[in-house]
């Protein structure tokens, strides 16, 4: 039986229930209930217990059951691709791609943390990196495997346990994810698994965790941020959503360029927090490159995961119904229709782009989903000012072939993640990855996740002391009476 996982035994929640469909067919995938506050206390008790045990585990054998995992999700693939597929919608070669990045995990985050929190030890000094205690770890739907993992290879590779609380949009796929991380040998208590609502995450936040590693919406990031006030020593990485710019400049081809905006806004169905929303155009330059994507996204292939299409659904119809809604809203406050977004049943939609022509007001929400507002400005000078208008700053992205541009883009932009005539989407895992404002708090994650998962530990080491000879200080009079 699954359910919720606590020290190594599966069990059903006690909580309310909880449903998972196809957000293609509205299929029930998974029937279950969350846990309830009991059960919160006691995964994080299991968590409490098994980690000290875990963190005097030699480093060498937590890699090697690390790498175990890697090798256990190898080998299944192709069950949590469909998994994925099946609860998210996306098409199979991007499940598929998501679980290549689930494997590549682990062997990137023990380079990372030999490069970022070794330790390292002199005669007279050390330095040592030592675990926070338990982490909680959530997760958003839009990568149900591999961005929860992005928080926990890397935290218990520091020697922390883990209380890991997916997105109740897709508990199917964390329970096959703590499956093949109980096959990999993982010790019970190490990693445990609470499915629920808000309610469930206020309440492990409340218990006795030493990390709070979140990944969603700013909505939910600086609530958390509020409830965690007055508890410094509890550490907080949030790494949250964006209102992407991409500043489309004079290129030399027309075609690679109308791809990489395709690409930028429209992958998952425009769910990835990297996705551009604004797609900003430099005077004429771009006019030719945007008619083109105006050609192309009629032609886009949308469906079920089985047909491979180029976009799958969005989450559910709740999801789709508010790009909807947002793009009216768009339309009311000036926006203009160039190409409608249009509900196609269940939780699909066809791609949106608005042009927004004199609009004073910057609609500055991050709208996720396949829903491109586009801008026209005077100069290069002006897409830079326009780009940075945001309290978000995760990605940014520049098409130009004008050398001075691009660097001066580099200079000005104020965003976590930026690329230059690449898509906006499709971060590397061997580089940082985090934003500045509304898209974080200035702990990144991939690479530099090693930073928060561990704390250093500074050490000045003598020799015996019968091998020393008193040092008094100078001053001291040795009890001489004046
Ligand atoms: P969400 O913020 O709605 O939920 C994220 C997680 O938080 C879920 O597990 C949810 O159950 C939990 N949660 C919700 N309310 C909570 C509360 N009050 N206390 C504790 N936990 C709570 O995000 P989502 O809709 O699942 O995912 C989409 C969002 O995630 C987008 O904003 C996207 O940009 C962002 N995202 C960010 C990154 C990044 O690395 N920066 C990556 C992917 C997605
Ligand atoms: C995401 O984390 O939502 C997207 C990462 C990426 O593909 O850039």
């Amino acid at each position: 039986m699954t359910g919720i996982l606590i020290n190594g035994e599966w069990q059903a929640g006690r909580g309310s229930e909880l449903r998972s469909l196809n957000p293609a067919t509205g299929e029930v995938l998974w029937a279950g209930y969350g846990a309830d506050e009991q059960q919160v206390r006691e995964a994080v008790a299991a968590a409490s217990q098994a980690q000290p045990s875990w963190y005097l585990t030699p480093l060498a054998e937590r890699k090697r059951l690390l790498e175990n995992f890697a090798e256990t999700v190898q080998d299944n693939t192709s069950e949590l691709a469909k998994a994925i597929s099946n609860e998210t919608g996306k098409p199979l070669w991007e499940s598929t791609q998501e679980v290549t990045a689930m494997i590549n995990k682990i062997a990137i985050s023990i380079s990372a943390q030999q490069q970022r929190a070794a330790d390292h030890s002199e005669v007279q000094w050390g330095l040592q990196h030592r675990p926070l205690g338990v982490m909680a770890v959530f997760g958003p739907y839009n990568f149900p495997g591999h961005l929860p993992n992005g928080h926990i290879v890397p935290a218990l590779l520091a020697g922390n346990s883990i209380v890991f609380k997916p997105s109740e949009k897709t508990p199917a796929v964390a329970e096959l994810t703590l499956q093949l991380w109980r096959a990999a040998g993982l010790p019970p208590g190490v990693i445990n698994l609470l499915h629920g609502d808000a309610s469930v995450g206020r309440a492990l936040i409340n218990a006795a965790v030493q990390g709070v590693l979140f990944t969603g919406s700013y909505r939910v990031g600086a609530e958390i941020h509020r409830q965690l006030a007055g508890r410094p020593e509890v550490l907080l990485a949030l790494e949250m959503g964006g209102n992407n710019p991409l500043i489309v400049d004079r290129v030399g081809n027309i075609e690679v360029a109308a791809w990489h905006i395709i690409r930028s806004a429209f992958i998952s169905s425009g769910q990835r927090c990297t996705c551009a929303r604004r797609l900003i155009l430099v005077a004429n330059n771009a006019n030719s490159v945007f008619e083109r994507v105006i050609q192309i996204l009629p032609q886009l292939q949308i469906g079920a995961w089985q047909e491979e299409p180029f976009m799958g659904p969005l989450i559910d119809e709740q999801a789709a119904m508010k790009v909807l809604d947002t793009q009216k809203k768009l339309l009311q406050i000036g926006g203009r229709a160039k190409l409608l977004a249009r509900h196609r049943g269940n939780a699909f939609i066809s791609p949106g782009v608005i042009t927004m022509p004199g609009v004073k007001n910057l609609y500055d929400e991050e709208i996720f989903g396949p829903l491109l507002q586009v801008y026209r400005v005077a100069d290069f000078d002006e897409a830079i000012t326009l780009a940075n208008d945001t309290r978000f700053g995760l990605a940014a992205g520049l098409l130009s072939d004008n050398i001075s541009h691009q660097e001066k883009f580099l200079q000005h932009i104020r965003a976590g993640v930026v690329s230059i005539n690449q898509p906006t989407a499709g971060a590397s895992s061997t580089l940082p990855f985090g934003g500045v404002g509304h898209s974080g708090n200035y702990r990144p994650s991939a690479s530099y996740a090693a930073d928060y998962c561990a704390w250093p530990q500074a050490q000045t080491l003598g020799t015996a002391t019968h091998e020393q000879q008193p040092v008094i200080p100078q001053g001291f009079m040795g009890g001489a009476n004046h």
